[in-house]
């Protein structure tokens, strides 16, 4: 750390200088951070103190430097704290740090065309702590990244899930079978197609990371060209920004109006009722709930609802716009590993032959601050 040049008190605020920028830092922020044994326990770094335990007329009496540390005396309780110039600076009070990484200031927003797919081999994923923080990376950044070269066993979704994080269990298991079954409690479980949409949103709060592990494709020749099943990905966080520049009041309509999801079977009951579009407290996209099947009766005044389904309606159809959706087909051995919060997925209508054993893809579920948690911890490594 260089160019703190000064350290000042001002009333009872601290104010130094950092490579030209002036800093100013109020009191009860100040002390609510100290780094003190008596105010932060050294082993976790976990506070011992409550606001209440703060003075409520403190201010800063005195400062002075020493060294890398500005040293600070509060009024009027005498209570002293060192704070490293370098911390104070990568700590200003300066807007800058606003976005928690999930809204769309953190992402790179994509069309089809302007995507190169994000993908890493398996093996090397393992191997390599470059390729996985790469790949992980990808899923915060672009919204996805397509493994390569998964075995083609049962199960191993969840190997892929515990590489990175935690596996959500639900109502459907840990893991479920996507293959066609005779008695189907959800669509994805027919050979039907399936329109972009975000997976379970009538969970609060809905699975955050969806994996998706092909392990046998639809068999070539059956049904549509080349065996159908193909998947399309669509970035929900750039679809949602475009509607903002082109119909701000369908936007605002869509990130205001709570939209009640269920999903019903004889051992379940899940219900919840979100905007399609939830916006920080900031206002900026954050993340999108997207399933025309799951959508339950709204009830809300009847203006509302004519101005919902309009919007609705808009959404729907910039979402379906071709430029925006990446096809690809999974081959046996590739895992998707998908942003739920952003990132809709879809698959066409695929054949079946019998006798053949047919399409199986197995999936599972797990969270984004798993995610990022070991992408950190593996950056923090790298570093070491
Ligand atoms: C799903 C789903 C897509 C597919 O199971 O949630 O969307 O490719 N499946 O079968
Ligand atoms: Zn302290
Ligand atoms: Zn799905």
């Amino acid at each position: 750390m260089t160019g703190i040049r000064e350290a000042g008190v001002t009333g009872e605020d601290l104010e130094l200088m950092s490579d030209g920028r002036r800093l100013r830092f109020p009191a009860v922020w100040l002390r609510d951070n100290c780094p003190c044994t008596e105010c932060q326990d050294p082993g976790s770094g976990q506070k011992l103190k409550d606001i209440t335990d703060i003075p409520n007329d403190l201010g800063v009496a005195a400062s002075a430097s020493a060294g890398e540390s500005v040293l600070v005396t509060f009024a009027p309780d005498g209570h002293r704290s060192a704070f490293s110039r370098a911390w104070l600076a990568g700590h200003a009070l300066d807007g800058s740090a606003a976005s928690d990484g999930r809204t769309e200031d953190d992402k790179e927003l994509w069309l089809a065309a302007d995507l190169d797919i994000p993908q890493a081999s398996w093996p090397r994923y393992l191997d390599r702590p470059t390729d996985r923080m790469q790949a992980l990376a990808d899923v915060l950044r672009r919204g996805f990244v397509l493994l390569r070269d998964v075995p083609t066993e049962p199960d191993m979704v969840l190997q892929v899930a515990a590489s990175f994080g935690f596996v959500r269990e639900t109502n459907y298991g840990r893991l479920f079978d996507v293959r066609v079954e005779p008695e189907p409690g959800n669509l994805a479980f027919t050979s039907r197609a399936i329109r972009p949409h975000t997976d379970n949103p009538y969970r609060d709060p809905a699975p955050t990371v969806q994996l998706l592990h092909c392990l046998r494709t639809a068999v070539k020749g059956d049904g549509e060209m080349g065996g159908g099943g193909d998947t399309g990905l669509v970035d929900g966080f750039a679809a949602a920004a475009a509607l903002r520049a082109t119909d701000a009041e369908s936007f605002d309509t869509l990130a205001r109006t709570p939209v009640p999801f269920g999903y019903i079977d004889k051992e379940t009951e899940l219900r919840a009722s979100l905007p399609l579009i939830q916006l920080s407290p900031r206002g900026r996209i954050r993340g999108v709930r997207f399933n025309n099947r799951s959508v339950q009766p709204l009830r809300l005044p009847y203006a509302e609802v004519i101005a919902f389904y309009a919007a609705y309606r808009r959404w729907a159809e910039l979402l379906a716009r071709p430029e925006r959706q990446l096809n690809l087909r999974l081959a046996p051995g590739d895992c998707l590993v998908l942003d739920n919060t952003r990132v809709l997925h879809a698959r066409t209508a695929f054949g079946m032959t019998a006798g053949s054993p047919g399409r199986h893809l197995q999936g599972c579920y797990a969270d984004l601050d798993g995610l990022a948690s070991t992408l950190a911890v593996l950056r923090r490594e790298e570093n070491q």
